[in-house]
């Protein structure tokens, strides 16, 4: 009975079905190095997931065929803290599927054909900082899935089949600062969808199929230092889009959107941008509301200007810097083809209404 009791434990405690090895010593077809701190089993046919004892701290499965990564797949491995799974053939993420390794800091699962991660997927990864997940079909996101994850830092989604954002997907990543989310098919953040993640400082949205610009889930960000929206086929930006991150925006893309129209206080707030792209879009004009004073650069070709007066702070502005802009005029007829820098068009133009508004007050009191 004894016998029967410890063949019993072997087989089924520890998963021989996809989980290969003793622990303790190098896995077949792997390589060490440092005494088991790093395992490297690179494009080596690998089947299933080696065994690895605690003393492991980096485990590299790049470029096996592995399936899926079932419960408890790592649990002799709990000095885990990075792992490599780019690669894989991984199509499935169970639910615990990383279970006990709470000293983990990277996970790439990178380029795998992942279109499902059970809820409870993420438990014990408590540690998490740098989440990979680019390139695979993933099509939603539970709630809650990263709630154990407190230490997130980067969760990179980009190139996968996302449809929309919810409120609840990022319970618990407070910590979140930079989220990779270009290339999805993403319709809309729903409101409150980001509202656990407030401190977002890089959000790339850019090759999506947003419409309409988000607003009641992005006025949720309150320090967004870059946002990415290019080609996303919205023809109008509203008046305060960027208004609760404002003071830290300094890189802002939304080039090749078909974009039509700002309103006019669409960067109201806006008051450190370095870097702003609006090349390939249907835009005549620019809003009352853009500053240029802090611009290291802009891009505006590919779209029919109009060289009238409501483009004459860009004029201006383009007169005193030596930045190049290439901005040709589409209108009036006798400034088409033309470079706005070089137009005659802005000579009897009046300054910017702003001040006229201020003296108007003024003289008014
Ligand atoms: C998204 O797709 C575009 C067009 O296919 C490609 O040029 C771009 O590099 C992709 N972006 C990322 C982050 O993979
Ligand atoms: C413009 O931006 C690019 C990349 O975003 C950067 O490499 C370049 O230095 C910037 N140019 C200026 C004049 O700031």
């Amino acid at each position: 009975p004894y016998l029967f009791t410890l063949v019993y434990v072997i087989t089924c405690y520890k998963n021989p079905f996809s989980v290969t090895g003793a622990p303790g010593q190098c896995p077949d077809l792997c390589h060490c190095h440092s005494d088991l701190l790093h395992v490297i089993c690179f494009n080596v046919k690998l089947k299933k997931i080696p065994r690895v004892s605690e003393t492991t701290q980096l485990l590299n499965l790049q470029r096996n065929n592995l399936g899926n990564i079932p419960t408890g797949a790592f649990s002799d491995s709990k000095g885990l803290i990075s792992l490599h799974m780019q690669n894989c053939q991984l199509r499935e993420i169970g639910s615990q599927a990383f279970k006990g390794l709470t000293k983990l800091a990277y996970l790439y699962l990178s380029n795998n054909e992942i279109t499902t991660i059970k809820p409870g997927a993420f438990e014990d990864l408590t540690g998490l900082t740098y989440l990979y997940l680019d390139g695979n079909q993933i099509t939603e996101l539970a709630k809650g899935l990263f709630s154990p994850m407190i230490n997130l830092f980067i969760l990179q989604l980009n190139n996968n089949r996302l449809r929309e954002l919810r409120p609840g997907t990022f319970t618990g990543a407070k910590d979140l600062r930079w989220l990779h989310m270009a290339n999805n098919t993403l319709t809309t953040l729903q409101p409150g969808s980001l509202d656990e993640v407030e401190n977002l400082a890089i959000l790339h949205l850019d090759g999506n199929r947003m419409a309409t610009y988000p607003i009641a889930a992005m006025s949720k960000l309150r320090v967004v230092e870059e946002l990415t929206l290019s080609r996303n086929p919205m023809k109008t930006l509203p008046d305060l889009a960027f208004q609760s991150f404002g003071r830290y925006m300094e890189r802002l893309y939304l080039d090749n959107m078909g974009l039509e129209k700002f309103s006019d206080g669409a960067f109201t707030g806006v008051t450190a941008i370095k870097s702003l792209y609006l090349d390939n879009n249907r835009l005549r004009t620019l809003p009352r509301s853009l500053e240029y004073g802090t611009l290291t650069n802009l891009t505006l070709f590919n779209n029919p200007w109009t060289c009238s007066c409501s483009l004459a702070p860009l004029k201006k502005w383009m007169d005193t810097t030596r930045i190049r802009t290439d901005a040709l005029c589409a209108s009036p007829a006798q400034q088409k083809g033309r470079q706005v820098r070089d137009s005659s068009a802005f000579s009897s133009c009046r300054p910017k209404q702003k001040k006229n508004r201020g003296k108007t007050k003024g003289t008014r009191q």
